[in-house]
C-alpha cells in the first residue's frame, strides 16, 4: 500500500513546518467541541488544530510525525485507529483531521473512535463529490481523480461512525496556515516547493513523471505571466469554497 505511516516516515520531516492548523478552521472545531474537556486526538501528526485549552490525548503511528510534536503539545501515544488502548466512552470528544483516508479500515477505525467517545466525534475530511473552483484542477486532471479515489464518501462515514451525524462546509481562507493543495489557492508558488509538496500526501499516487510536468508548466506560465491572466484573482479572494468538511457525529445516546 502506497498511502501508509512509512509514508509519512518517508517523506513526512516537513509536515510540522507546512501544515499548521488554521485559526478559522479551528473555530469551527471550537464551536462543534463546546464545552468537552477531555478530547481524542487520532491520526494527530504534528498536533495541528490540538486545543491547548483542553486535556488532549493524541494518538499517531508514524515516529517522523510524533517528533515534529512541538514541545507546547503533550507526546502522542504510538497506536492505530482501529485499535484504541482505552475503555468505552473515556473522552468528552473525539477529533480525526485529514486523517481517515490513510487508514486501511475506515469502519473498524471510525467504530473504534465511536466507542471509546461519549460525545462529538469530530471528522476533518474532504468530500470526494463536492464541487471547487480550484484552479488545480485545469493543470492536472490526474489529482482530481486521485483525490475521489482516496477520499470516503460523506455517506460511508456517517454509516461507519454511527450515531446522529451531520456534516459542515467550510470555506477555506486565503493564506490558510494549513497547507492543503486547496489551501494554495492564492499563492501558486507554493506549488513550486518540493517541500510543500511532500508534505501533501496525494502527489504519491500520481503516475510517474506527472508531478516534474506541472511544476514545469506552472513555473512557465508563473514566469510568463499565464497563470496570473487567468487566476490572477485567486490571489487576492479572502476565502475559496471548496470540498472540505467537517463530519460531525454527536452520539449514539
Ligand atoms: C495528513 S496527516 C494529518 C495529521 C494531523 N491530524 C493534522 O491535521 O495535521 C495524516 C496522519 O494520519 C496518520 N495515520 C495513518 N494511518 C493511520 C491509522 N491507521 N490510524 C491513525 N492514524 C493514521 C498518519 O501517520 C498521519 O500523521
Amino acid at each position: 500500500m502506497r498511502d501508509s505511516i512509512s509514508d509519512y516516515d518517508k517523506y513526512g520531516g516537513h509536515y510540522g513546518g507546512h501544515r499548521q492548523g488554521d485559526p478559522t478552521i479551528m473555530k469551527e472545531m471550537e464551536s462543534v467541541l463546546g464545552d468537552a474537556r477531555t478530547i481524542l486526538n487520532v491520526g494527530a501528526g504534528a498536533g495541528s488544530y490540538e486545543p491547548l485549552n483542553r486535556y488532549v490525548v493524541a494518538v499517531e503511528p508514524s515516529a517522523t510525525m510524533r517528533r515534529q510534536r512541538p514541545s507546547s503539545l503533550p507526546p502522542a501515544l504510538v497506536g492505530t485507529a482501529d485499535q484504541l488502548p482505552f475503555d468505552d466512552e473515556s473522552f468528552d470528544a473525539a477529533m480525526a483531521v485529514l486523517t481517515i483516508h490513510h487508514w486501511p479500515d475506515l469502519s473498524k477505525g471510525l467504530r473504534e473512535v465511536r466507542r471509546v467517545t461519549r460525545g462529538p466525534v469530530i471528522i476533518m475530511t474532504f468530500d470526494p463529490n463536492g464541487t471547487t473552483e480550484f484552479w488545480l484542477k485545469d493543470y492536472l486532471p490526474e489529482m482530481v481523480e486521485v483525490e475521489k479515489a482516496r477520499y470516503p464518501e460523506i455517506h460511508l462515514i456517517k454509516q461507519a461512525v454511527g450515531g446522529e451525524c451531520s456534516d459542515i462546509s467550510i470555506d477555506v481562507p486565503l493564506n490558510c496556515s494549513d497547507k492543503f493543495q486547496v489551501a494554495l489557492y492564492g499563492r501558486p508558488e507554493e506549488f513550486l516547493r518540493e517541500e510543500v509538496r511532500n508534505s501533501q500526501s496525494a502527489w504519491k499516487f500520481l503516475p510517474d513523471g506527472v508531478e516534474e510536468a506541472f511544476v514545469e508548466a506552472l513555473e512557465k506560465d508563473l514566469e510568463s505571466g499565464a497563470w496570473d491572466k487567468k487566476y490572477g484573482q485567486f490571489r487576492n479572494r479572502p476565502s475559496i469554497r471548496c470540498q472540505l468538511r467537517l463530519v460531525v457525529s454527536t452520539g449514539v445516546g
